[in-house]
């Protein structure tokens, strides 16, 4: 029998273990979750209203777990109250105290950073372990025997093994179960993904306590996701099943992205081609969006550790295959910074280029692996009078934290962010649209509409408390009392945190009066209404659309 789990451990208060140990934890009342991290700061963050990460829908999670709304009572199709009104027992905690927690867990889930080596050997395509190694010894020293082990992060095939080795090392003879459960959400839709996920993967040892830690772990998906959904494997095809799900879907991207370059000199248009591909439902529409190519922070190093992974197999034809799917994702974008020079008569002395999206994509403020850094680098070398940057989700700390490898004492001052669109854009000879955020997605012609995605959020609100509902549960809370978390913020007190985040569309026709002639918009996104912008007196450029 599966042993009962009532102590997870969540290593790692990031992008994916922050979120995952929420929803865990609002499905699984009974499981106490204690997500650790090394940095305080971020820890801190996860204790008060202002969390490091923006996702739609996780404060409202985060409060019910972690401050214990009280649960109003449910009511019956004729408004009667079913279940009487109850405080819930928070049961989602962050904390820098490692020890303690991993001593108390009965399962471990490593959410640690896991990026592509930067030296020796391997460099450029390996997986830096150096994290991941240093998270797994600190389990090998303070949990207790039986407790299972799961890896979240996305790691190389046969960590797994790995990881019983560095256990065995440390703890020998004591057993330890080791899972692979890889995570498939998207940021910017991390809670809707993680409420109903396509699939759970669990890759174990075939042996029988190795199918009894995978039911474990079964079991606390199971309190909201269909078992059909929730597949149990072995550790190594789970593994591998990670890195070629992200390295198929960058494949679809890259691949839709070298048509845009035909369509460019044919004047076919790349948005019909991808329409007419996807209606096939072999085929699919979903990822066949095409424009300046795929950030953040997994799907290049997890195609690099795919292509090393065929290396050290003895397969270069299928490293070289895998490994052109990042080479024409960093052709497109060279391709786009330079048609933007040229189009601009190959002369941006002394002008000024507004870039509209910072992150790498909408609705997250994620600033890691940004496609307008290299954008950025290949304009700086033009000496530009100025780089204008405004993200609606992006903090400007993290956005000069991103560029100030590629700045120097002649282009640090040129490069600036701003608070919003108008006055980046401000007397600017160029808009470049880097990132498909709402707000710049709106035709200039039409009624301006309320961002639907309601994806970055911060239910701050001066209402007294606020109800939520999940699940078809009504929760009430106390909303934060600082909606605009600043310097001094009483609640999380750090430094420039973010404020309420405005998902406005765009006035274009406000932007085209402040800039200069010709008005140059360069779209990368294909977010553009192109005529009704031409309308408004820009000039348009974009990668493959003609219509
Ligand atoms: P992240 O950098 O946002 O978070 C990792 C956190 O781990 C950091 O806060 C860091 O301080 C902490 N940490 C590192 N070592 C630690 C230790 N020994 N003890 C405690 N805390 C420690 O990373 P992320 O984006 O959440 O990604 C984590 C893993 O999940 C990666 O392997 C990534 O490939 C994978 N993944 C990410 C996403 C995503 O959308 N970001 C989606 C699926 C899978
Ligand atoms: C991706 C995967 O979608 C997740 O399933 C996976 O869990 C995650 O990586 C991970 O392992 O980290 P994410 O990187 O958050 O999620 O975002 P995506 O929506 O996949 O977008 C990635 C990049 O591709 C973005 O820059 C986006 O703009 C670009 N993209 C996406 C396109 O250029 N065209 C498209 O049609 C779709």
């Amino acid at each position: 029998f599966a042993k009962p789990v009532r102590h997870i451990a969540v290593v790692g208060a990031g992008y994916v273990g922050g979120p995952t140990a929420a929803v865990i934890a609002l499905h699984n009342p009974q499981i106490r979750v204690e997500v650790l991290d090394k940095d305080q700061r971020r820890v801190r963050r996860w204790n008060s209203p202002h969390l490091p990460i923006h996702e739609s829908g996780l404060l409202d999670i985060v409060r019910v777990t972690r401050d214990g709304a009280s649960l109003s009572p449910r009511e019956n199709a004729n408004g009667q109250a079913q279940v009487t009104l109850a405080e819930r027992v928070p049961n989602l905690f962050f904390t820098t105290d490692s020890q303690t927690s991993l001593a108390k867990a009965d399962m471990v889930l490593l959410a640690v950073n896991t990026p592509t080596k930067t030296f020796g050997i391997g460099a450029g395509r390996a997986t830096n372990m150096t994290t991941f190694d240093a998270a797994v010894k600190e389990v090998a020293l303070y949990t207790r025997p039986g407790t299972v082990i799961v890896e979240k992060s996305t790691v190389p095939c046969g960590t797994a093994q790995r990881v019983r080795q560095m256990l065995d090392a440390v703890r020998p003879e004591q057993p330890f179960e080791i899972l692979s459960n890889p995570e498939f959400l998207s940021e910017g839709s991390a809670v809707r993904n993680l409420l109903q996920p396509d699939r759970v993967l669990i890759g174990s040892a075939k042996t029988p306590s190795g199918r009894r830690a995978a039911d474990s772990l079964a079991s606390v998906y199971a309190a909201w996701v269909p078992r059909s959904r929730i597949l149990e494997i072995d550790a190594w095809s789970s593994e591998l099943a990670k890195l070629v799900s992200n390295a198929m879907l960058a494949q679809r991207i890259s691949s839709i992205n070298s048509i845009s370059a035909i369509c460019d000199r044919t004047g076919a248009d790349v948005d019909e081609i991808a329409k007419s591909a996807g209606l096939d439902p072999r085929i699919g529409p979903q990822f066949l969006k095409a424009g300046l190519g795929f950030g953040g922070s997994c799907f290049r190093k997890d195609i690099a550790s795919l292509t090393y992974l065929a290396e050290s197999l003895g397969l270069p034809e299928v490293a070289h295959y895998w490994s052109q799917v990042n080479s024409m994702n960093d052709w497109q974008r060279d391709r786009f910074a330079h048609k933007v020079i040229q189009r601009m008569e190959e002369n941006l002395v002394g002008k000024k280029i507004a870039i509209l999206g910072f992150a790498f994509k909408k609705n997250t403020g994620d600033t890691r692996e940004s496609l307008a850094v290299d954008v950025i680098r290949v304009l700086l070398q033009e000496r530009p009078g100025e780089i204008a940057i405004f993200d609606p989700c992006c903090l400007s700390e993290d956005i000069m934290r991103e560029l100030e490898p590629i700045l120097d004492t002649t282009t640090r001052d040129r490069v600036h962010v701003y608070p919003d669109a108008y006055q980046a854009c401000e007397q600017a000879n160029a808009v470049v649209i880097v990132n498909d955020s709402d707000p710049f997605k709106r035709s200039p012609g039409k009624k301006s509409r309320k961002s639907s995605g309601s994806a970055v959020i911060d239910t701050s609100s001066e209402q007294e408390t606020k109800d939520i509902h999940i699940d078809g549960s009504r929760f009430s809370y106390q909303p934060c009392q600082s909606p605009i978390c600043a310097e001094d913020c009483p609640d999380c007190q750090s430094t420039k945190t973010r404020g309420t985040i405005s998902l406005e569309p765009v006035e274009w026709a406000r932007i085209a009066y402040g800039m200069k002639e010709p008005k140059w918009a360069f779209d990368g996104r294909g977010v553009l209404d192109v005529p009704e912008m031409e309308k408004l007196g820009f000039r348009v450029d974009t990668l493959g659309r003609h219509t």
